[in-house]
């Protein structure tokens, strides 16, 4: 089947269950689920339900799209987020934005976790993402283009709206929680980096490092919508002074530094 007959499908479903037309999707990344907490009149389907959507693979994790209000805005978030680790195809992965753009979504908000390169950055830190590196050896656009989805070359200028970095900085500030601007480099994982790989991701210049969030980027700007990222940094991945880390440790920086996103996303909601 086509993709944008697919895409039309999962629409009519959805709004078969929802009258709601979210103009704000969001997605959050491992450890940082606690924005969906703070949203109203909750319309919840589960991914499962949904004709097309991906199948978890983890049975753990019952993914959730959540529909509601968040700061006078209608939004509808993704509770659970598809990793290209996890043996998903780009499109797959992707095949949620691509519905949220059809549902009237026109701002992307996306967040991961990453291991934190420059040297100014500690754990627990907030970099705002101004710009990316898709080093995941794949892209969610290879194959056949639908032209009236968007084009066979998007522009990737602006991958993430400049305007929404300045609105995401300036609330930070008025807020006194520091953060960064920086490049984020996507890799397929799921293993984390070794110090020559770290040594390498710097060096091209990136300052954060993850598995998520490029190939949704992507996909968001085929279909021109904005998109506001942010990594949180769980991990200081300097390769002169490396240290063992768990994916508990990442998870537990996450959510400790989970509220101080929260925040800024939140007012910036309210605001765009
Ligand atoms: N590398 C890749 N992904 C990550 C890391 C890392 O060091 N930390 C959190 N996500």
């Amino acid at each position: 089947m086509e993709l944008k007959q697919q895409i039309q499908e999962t629409v009519q479903y959805i709004r078969r269950h929802t009258e709601m037309r979210p103009t704000i999707g969001i997605i959050l990344g491992t450890g940082l689920g606690a924005l969906t907490k703070e949203i109203t009149q909750k319309v919840v389907i589960e991914y499962e339900d949904i004709p097309h959507f991906p199948v978890s693979t983890v049975e753990s994790h019952h993914g959730k799209l959540i529909f509601g209000k968040l700061g006078g805005k209608n939004v509808v978030a993704m509770q659970g987020r598809f990793h290209y680790y996890e043996g998903y195809t780009m499109q797959q992965i992707t095949f949620p934005v691509r519905v949220m753009k059809f549902l009237g979504v026109k701002t992307l908000l996306i967040s991961n976790a990453a291991g934190g390169m420059n040297p100014h950055f500690q754990r627990g830190d907030i970099m705002i993402i101004t710009d990316h590196i898709n080093l995941q050896g794949d892209n969610p656009l290879i194959g056949k283009n639908d032209n009236t989805l968007g084009p066979r070359f998007p522009d990737m200028s602006e991958p993430y709206s400049k305007e929404l970095i300045d609105l995401a900085e300036q609330t930070a500030l008025n807020f006194k929680i520091k953060v960064h601007r920086g490049v984020l480099v996507a890799v397929q994982g799921p293993n984390l980096e070794t110090k020559a790989e770290y040594r390498f991701l710097r060096f091209i210049g990136a300052d954060a490092v993850g598995m998520s969030i490029v190939p949704e980027n992507i996909v968001a700007n085929h279909m021109s919508l904005k998109v506001l990222g942010f990594s949180i940094i769980t991990d200081e991945c300097f390769p002169d002074s490396l240290k063992p880390v768990s994916v508990e440790e990442i998870i537990a920086v996450a959510n400790k530094a989970e509220p101080k996103l929260t925040s800024i996303m939140k007012e910036v909601i309210k605001k765009i």
